[in-house]
């Protein structure tokens, strides 16, 4: 990423210069890096049946979204919002698939108009839902059943969705028995099993875990009469963190292939979010102040937890480097936000050469569950998203204004 003189550069942009052009807190996406994570997982799932559906959360800006539709990727999505956003951006309906514990009657009723792949369904009470709601659009509901795989990952507790009594999915043996319930229901159509392990995975192990339970559950509903067409193994593909080994993905995807064998004619879904998106962004932020308080050197930037919440969500390693080195040792420092918070932390004991107020630093990485985690804590408007394919700079979500965040009309007072 950086130039000969050290200095960073996003594909033709000089980092500097963007963060002059656009101010800070920025988000800026580099197109490139997007199509080659998507080339790799192209190239490494390049088996017949396979569909590729991102997970809109991890990056839900509409011209990332429209990027990868155009490019013929499908979408997972867990929301209403999303599955709007993934219709607007060109997502194709038959390659959406719409999962979450907590679908609302609404949500079902849009997902099954738009004519979605199917719904990743998480409960009995869900299920029954689903089935009267579609009845009563005169329709029948596609289904897959999410079974809560109970494979303990290593990664941050908080992103780790697969743990036995986690809130997602159904346990193997409720999801046998709600399948065979959906093969029986007038309102709905059985389509498959659907698995999510949880996020920064960097093994191949729980992949082959995975695959094995659902194989054998899918034993189990052959035998009795019930076939399945999606196999769904979800995301959770684990991109770059300082100190981690790169995520193996030709081993996940040689066990991910021999699993669709076991199945000839099956759709085999991945849902990959953070893998795409993660390391084409970087989030620039301006040195505001320097101080030392007992020995320990803070730099006060202009980014806040607000704008990229992953190292005070869940302790998250994001390299933090400065855009335009100045020459000199090295010295360790915080790097903390202007939030009111104690957690408001980018990184702790970094050692960064000599910095000072106006500095541009740049979070590495900062591509998934970046600006779509964002908030408005403390009123502060969102940051603006700038994409860099080449030479050409585009910006593709405007910063928000305060005026935007300040709308009295809609809060009227009592
Ligand atoms: N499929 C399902 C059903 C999911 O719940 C998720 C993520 C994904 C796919 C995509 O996972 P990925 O490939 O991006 O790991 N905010 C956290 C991550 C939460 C992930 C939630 N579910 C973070 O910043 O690390």
């Amino acid at each position: 990423m950086a130039n000969a003189r050290g200095r960073l550069m996003i594909e033709g942009a000089a980092a500097t210069a963007l963060a002059r052009r656009f101010g800070t807190p920025l988000y800026v996406y580099s197109q490139a890096a997007l199509r080659g994570r998507w080339e790799a997982l192209r190239q490494a799932f390049q088996a017949p049946g396979f569909l590729l559906c991102y997970a809109i959360k991890a990056n839900s800006n509409p011209a990332i979204c429209r990027l990868l539709a155009r490019w013929g990727t499908g979408a997972e999505v867990v929301s209403g919002g999303e599955l709007l956003l993934a219709l607007h951006s060109g997502f194709k309906p038959s390659q959406i698939v719409f999962s979450g514990v907590g679908k609302t009657r609404e949500e079902m009723r849009a997902g099954l108009r738009a004519g979605i792949l199917t719904f990743n369904v998480e409960s009995e009470e869900e299920l029954a839902l689903l089935s009267r709601t579609a009845k009563a659009l005169g329709r029948r509901a596609p289904v897959s059943i999410r079974v809560n795989p109970a494979i303990a990952v290593a990664s941050h507790p908080h992103i780790a969705t697969a743990r036995a009594g986690s809130k997602f999915g159904v346990s193997p043996r409720e999801a046998l028995r709600l399948a065979l319930k959906a093969a029986k229901s007038p309102g709905l159509r059985f389509l498959g099993l659907h698995g999510h392990l949880g996020s920064q995975i960097f093994a191949a192990a729980p992949y082959e875990r995975e695959s094995r339970l659902l194989i054998s559950l899918s034993r189990e509903l052959k035998a009795r009469g019930v076939a399945i067409t999606i196999a769904d193994f979800g995301g959770g593909f684990g991109a770059e963190e300082p100190g981690r080994r790169e995520f193996p993905l030709d081993r996940v995807s040689s066990v991910l292939r021999r699993a669709a064998r076991a199945f000839p004619g099956l759709t085999t879904i991945i849902e990959p979010g953070r893998y795409l998106t993660a390391e084409a962004g970087t989030l620039l932020t301006t040195l505001l102040y320097r101080k030392t308080v007992l020995g320990r050197r803070l730099l006060i930037v202009d980014a806040g937890m607000n704008d990229f919440l992953r190292p005070a969500l869940y302790g998250a390693r994001h390299e933090i480097i400065p855009a335009n080195p100045r020459p000199g040792p090295r010295t360790p420092a915080d790097v903390v936000g202007p939030v009111c918070e104690s957690t408001d932390v980018f990184g702790r004991g970094r050692r960064l050469p000599p910095v000072k107020p106006g500095d541009v630093l740049a979070v590495l990485n900062a591509g998934a569950y970046g600006f779509s985690m964002g908030s408005n804590y403390n009123s502060r408007p969102r940051p603006a998203e700038v994409l860099v394919d080449g030479r050409d700079i585009r910006l593709i979500r405007p910063r928000e204004a305060l005026s935007e965040l300040l709308d009295w009309r809609r809060c009227k007072s009592p």
